[in-house]
């Protein structure tokens, strides 16, 4: 589903306006938003968050590099945003789930009568499908910043992409059964990614009890997937520190990161 013309021009206005955003660099077509929002983030007088926006996006790219798919009607955007104050630089990779808690949030706003849930890391999932995604990377060139990438199905039809991707995902234009005004769900994720990383500045320490309410793997039996192996357990929530918790057969595990594998 795709609706007519969008006024990219004008979204830009409204996030300039509305939001959190100090500088915003609009492309036409870009290859990936967060390529370019690394580039930018080694600028040391770059105001912050700095955001770089399209409308396409040729090479879009998630995490394990994945290819993100992302047709006409969808939302792609990155922001350059400095380190929260209380985030030692072994912590930093939690800002992503945080990031998930906030689009989890901003796109349920949407979708009153869809169950919308966060997915670890920081995947948003409606109706069990996946509707947006987050690629968090650490500028080589700049430590002490963030790049949050995110990619959002609102109004695109997910018709053209391969069956597994099909099966899988699901844009919010799709569960609602009728299109979005892009500009409002752009401004309500960047409000609520705003109300997000002053939580993670304030103590660091993500909300479990928000993410237990809307936790798409608990009371699943998850395979995750790390650099040293892959292991099977129940998942019983995360911790503060945005660990996963799963129960294995030895006892309960706790994993900083890794790859769900199948759930
Ligand atoms: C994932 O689910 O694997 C993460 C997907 C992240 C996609 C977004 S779209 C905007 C930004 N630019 C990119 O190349 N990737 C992120």
């Amino acid at each position: 589903m795709i609706v007519g013309h969008t006024d990219w021009s004008m979204i830009a206005n409204r996030a300039r306006a509305e939001t959190f955003v100090r500088h915003i660099e609009r492309h036409a077509e870009i290859g990936s938003t967060n390529d370019r929002a690394l580039e930018l983030a080694a600028d040391r007088e770059l105001p912050t968050p700095a955001l770089v926006m399209t409308a396409a996006q040729s090479s879009g790219r998630g995490r394990s590099a994945n290819v993100w798919r992302s047709s006409e009607g969808a939302l792609t955007f990155s922001l350059v945003v400095e380190r929260p104050l209380r985030l030692p630089a072994e912590r930093v990779s939690i800002v992503s789930l945080f990031a998930g808690l906030a689009m989890r949030r901003s796109i349920a706003a949407l979708l009153p009568h869809s169950r919308v849930q966060v997915k670890w890391p920081n995947d948003v999932y409606v109706n069990g499908r996946k509707v947006c995604g987050i690629l968090a990377e650490i500028p080589s060139s700049a430590a002490d910043r963030i790049v949050l990438g995110v990619g959002i199905n609102v109004n695109n039809s997910l018709a053209d992409a391969p069956a597994d991707v099909r099966e899988r995902a699901i844009s919010m234009a799709e569960a609602a059964g009728g299109p979005f005004e892009i500009g409002e769900v752009f401004v309500g994720a960047l409000i609520a990614l705003e109300q997000e990383l002053s939580r993670a500045d304030e103590n660091g320490q993500l909300s479990t009890e928000e993410w237990s309410r809307h936790c798409f793997l608990s009371g699943r039996t998850v395979q995750l997937r790390t650099s040293l192996e892959t292991v099977i357990g129940y998942c019983v929530g995360v911790t503060e520190s945005g660990e996963l918790r799963l129960q294995t057969e030895t006892g309960e595990q706790m994993h900083k990161s890794g790859e769900i594998v199948a759930f």
